[in-house]
């Protein structure tokens, strides 16, 4: 194999930002993207909606024979990525929080994520969930326009949420949703808390170490990505507005 196919799925705009960091990373790669933004947001759908989408969408991605598939959506990971493994018969990597070693840095973790993914992480020791019902679906709608005005109502949910987190010196926020890359900035400014991470990086660092062919790339194919499914045009229009900046 000389130059790999790399598939990213998401519900929409947020998994480009996991792929433009596989960018940088693996420049010479093929990528091929489906944000299936019709069906945006994920997090507030029902299991069972959400396994009937993504067997759609896993049909319709393996059909452009990818050769590993990155999960770049922490809903889509953390509820339903042991159906998906088994599911596709290619190495699937999954974007999900990165909590353990932060817990086992001694710090206290403040998450931020999809209302499906909460649901997994609540009742962790150090760990304060937070799920936001319309962050995603805000950046999403807003996309080509982000301002911090966007996210009034969410700012003001984060900033009470951390200010009632006892003795938060080590406290690490994650974005617990891939969308939020997008919106890091305008939604924390000049009031960061000392730690924000996600795990888009991890991701890719699993996707480079333990996927073969990447390791043995000989044709630079200049970074080339397919925009696929419905929306293939707005997405790729919205990478441009990102890479061009
Ligand atoms: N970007 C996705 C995630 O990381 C999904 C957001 C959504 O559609 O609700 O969870």
């Amino acid at each position: 194999m000389l130059t790999p196919k790399i598939a990213f799925l998401d519900s929409g705009i947020g998994g480009i930002s996991t792929m433009l960091y596989a960018q940088n990373k693996i420049p010479n790669a093929q990528y091929i993207y489906l944000g299936d933004n019709s069906n945006a947001p994920y997090g507030s759908k029902t299991l069972r909606d959400l396994k009937s989408i993504t067997i759609k969408n896993l049909i319709y991605i393996l059909s452009y024979k990818p050769d590993a598939l990155v999960i770049a959506c922490n809903t889509l990971t953390t509820s339903l990525l042991p159906f998906i493994k088994e599911f596709c018969n290619l190495p699937v990597f999954g974007v999900s929080p990165p909590i353990e070693k932060e817990i086992i840095k001694g710090n206290k973790v403040f998450l931020i994520c999809t209302p499906i993914t909460a649901s997994y992480y609540y009742g962790l020791k150090n760990v304060t969930v937070l799920p936001l019902q319309n962050l995603a679906k805000k950046i999403e709608e807003n996309k080509f326009n982000l301002k911090k005005e966007c996210f009034y109502e969410e700012r003001e949910i984060i900033f009470k949420a951390i200010s009632k987190i006892p003795n938060n010196k080590k406290l690490t926020t994650i974005l617990g949703c891939t969308h939020y890359n997008f919106a890091k900035n305008l939604i924390f400014d000049h009031k960061k808390p000392h730690n924000i991470i996600s795990g888009d990086q991890i991701t890719i660092n699993h996707l480079i170490t333990q996927f073969r062919p990447i390791k043995n790339i000989k044709i630079a194919c200049n970074n080339q990505v397919i925009f696929i499914g419905k929306n293939a045009n707005i997405n790729e229009k919205f990478y441009f507005s990102v890479v061009k900046n």
